[in-house]
């Protein structure tokens, strides 16, 4: 694996076949290797880069305590044969960045952290500028920051192509996160009632057979129920939204493609999780 800390090694790689940059924050874990196994099944080279973006973490947000284990990650990294590290340098990578306006951000997270979106969308846009991948490979744990990026791809005409890979779950069903990091083992566990929970709200959603006209009725029963149910296992919710899977917009009767998407506070740990479905209706 070679390691690239500037702009004028980038530009002097070797490409032999596609690149595909795979963004991170280190601290990486299965849902990360996934993406990089994911890219090599579909013979492209890999860059995975390693940054921690002071842009998308606001004042009361957790930018100083964000796991930080370089040396790992970095072994992580050989063992799964990534051919490219990109380690940036803060002043380098920042210096005169255009700042961008995320799109799709008055929904879900968006709404509950200010700014987060259009720091993540300025550093994606800056790395992919300079990079210049092929494909650009993202989980679907985070939904909108994937959503927003294909779109931002779509307006500005890029010539990156974004692939998505579905979340990888611990094997009682939480999500893989960085921020796992931060709970006790007997709190992981309990967690794990997130995406129980999601699991129920689809399969009520999925067996859906009573009057059409009464689905959006029965959608937001569903959340009030869902709500309480959350609460009352000691999780703050920030968010639990039924929305349209493409425009994150309220759903209509007609919408086939679902969101369900969850963000809680537990134990003082901002948790998010989502699970998206496909309804058929006659
Ligand atoms: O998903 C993340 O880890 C970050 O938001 C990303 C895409 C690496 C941008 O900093």
């Amino acid at each position: 694996m070679e390691t690239v800390e500037n702009f004028n090694k980038l530009n002097s790689i070797k490409r032999n076949e596609p690149l595909a940059l795979i963004p991170t924050m280190g601290n990486l874990h299965l849902g990360h290797l996934s993406l990089i196994r994911h890219a090599k099944e579909l013979n492209l080279s890999t860059i995975v880069s390693i940054f921690i973006n002071p842009l998308q973490f606001g004042p009361s947000e957790d930018f100083s305590k964000y796991p930080r284990t370089l040396e790992a990650d970095l072994d992580l990294l050989i063992k799964e044969d990534c051919d490219f590290v990109f380690i940036p340098d803060d002043k380098e990578l920042l210096h005169d960045i255009k700042n961008l306006k995320a799109p799709l951000n008055n929904f879900l997270c968006g709404k509950s952290r200010p700014g987060h979106f259009d720091g993540v969308l300025t550093i994606v846009n800056r790395f992919i500028e300079v990079i210049k991948p092929e494909f650009c490979i993202f989980g679907q744990k985070d939904f909108q920051q994937q959503l927003i990026i294909k779109e931002h791809l779509k307006k500005i005409n890029s010539n990156t192509r974004l692939l998505t890979h579905p979340i990888v779950r611990d094997k009682n069903g939480l999500a893989l996160s960085s921020r796992n990091g931060f709970l006790s083992k007997p709190r992981r566990e309990e967690a794990a009632k997130i995406y129980s929970y999601l699991k129920e709200i689809s399969e009520h959603i999925f067996n859906y057979d009573q009057d059409e006209e009464k689905f959006l009725e029965y959608i937001k029963t569903l959340k009030d129920l869902y709500q309480k149910k959350f609460s009352e296992e000691g999780f703050e919710i920030d968010y639990l939204e039924l929305v349209n899977a493409l425009s994150l917009e309220s759903l209509k009767i007609e919408d086939k493609k679902i969101l369900i998407a969850v963000a809680v506070n537990y134990a003082g740990v901002r948790l998010i999780d989502n699970i998206c479905l496909t309804r058929s209706i006659s």
